[in-house]
């Protein structure tokens, strides 16, 4: 049994409108301490055990750039395949699982580019329970109160209090058997179902998804103040 990795990275970062080096490229390839978020990202998947190869879905202008900068920042790329993503992250993943040489009961954990702070020991532990569970994902519990909207005009009215001990907001990694995850990439393609996360594809084919409890740091860069954020805890470390 081999884990396999797949980094979606094709996104374009729509929402990091303003400040700091916004507007000169996606976020996974803005920098933190003088390193693209994605080569931070990659080091935590190289440094953890059994990680046999890791696939990153870029768009097909930047593959080569990708290349490149994975060379310069010397990580082991004999590890690493850069592929073409898709317009969608879920069509992102879709293009990496094609071209994966993962057997049916290989794992494979779908990780976002714009999580650098992730660390080896999370990885690891998702890995061990997806051995037991066939599905698992990090996640973390609520420490809001969730309320349920109708957006309006104006903004947005409440229609009802989600109890926040029944919520748990889902990171990545999100791993899964490679025959799961395959059958429940294609279903939701050929339903015309989208997905935000790949365990949402997989719990609409009746599959119990585990829990793997995860940190906050582990924070998706998404906005720019997440930035300053994650430098603060980067220098933590
Ligand atoms: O847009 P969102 O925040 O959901 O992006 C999560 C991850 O999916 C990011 O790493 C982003 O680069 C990736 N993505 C992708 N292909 C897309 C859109 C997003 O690989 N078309």
């Amino acid at each position: 049994m081999q884990v396999f990795v797949i980094i979606p990275a094709a996104g374009l970062g729509t929402r990091m409108a303003t400040g700091g080096q916004a507007g000169q490229a996606p976020k996974q390839f803005l920098e933190l301490r003088g390193k693209p978020i994605l080569v931070l990202t990659l080091r935590a998947f190289l440094q953890a055990e059994g990680i046999h190869q890791i696939f990153v879905a870029v768009r097909d202008h930047e593959i080569q750039r990708v290349e490149a900068q994975l060379r310069q920042h010397r990580l082991d790329t004999a590890r690493i395949s850069v592929v073409e993503g898709g317009d969608t992250r879920q069509e992102s993943v879709r293009n990496a699982l094609k071209l994966l040489p993962a057997k049916d009961d290989d794992i494979v954990l779908v990780h976002d580019a714009v999580r650098p702070l992730i660390d080896p020991a999370t990885i690891e532990r998702t890995v061990e329970e997806v051995k037991l569970h066939r599905a698992a994902i990090v996640g973390v519990p609520a420490v809001d109160t969730i309320k349920q909207v109708e957006r309006t005009a104006g903004g947005a009215i409440i229609t009802s209090t989600i109890p926040r001990e029944r919520i748990v907001l889902a990171q990545t990694p999100q791993g899964f058997r490679c025959d799961l995850l395959r059958r429940a990439v294609e279903t939701a393609a050929d339903d015309g179902f989208a997905g935000t996360d790949e365990a949402s594809l997989v719990e609409r084919l009746g599959i119990d998804v585990a829990v793997v409890p995860g940190s906050p740091r582990n924070l998706k860069i998404t906005h720019p103040e997440d930035l300053a954020l994650a430098e603060f805890y980067l220098h933590q470390r």
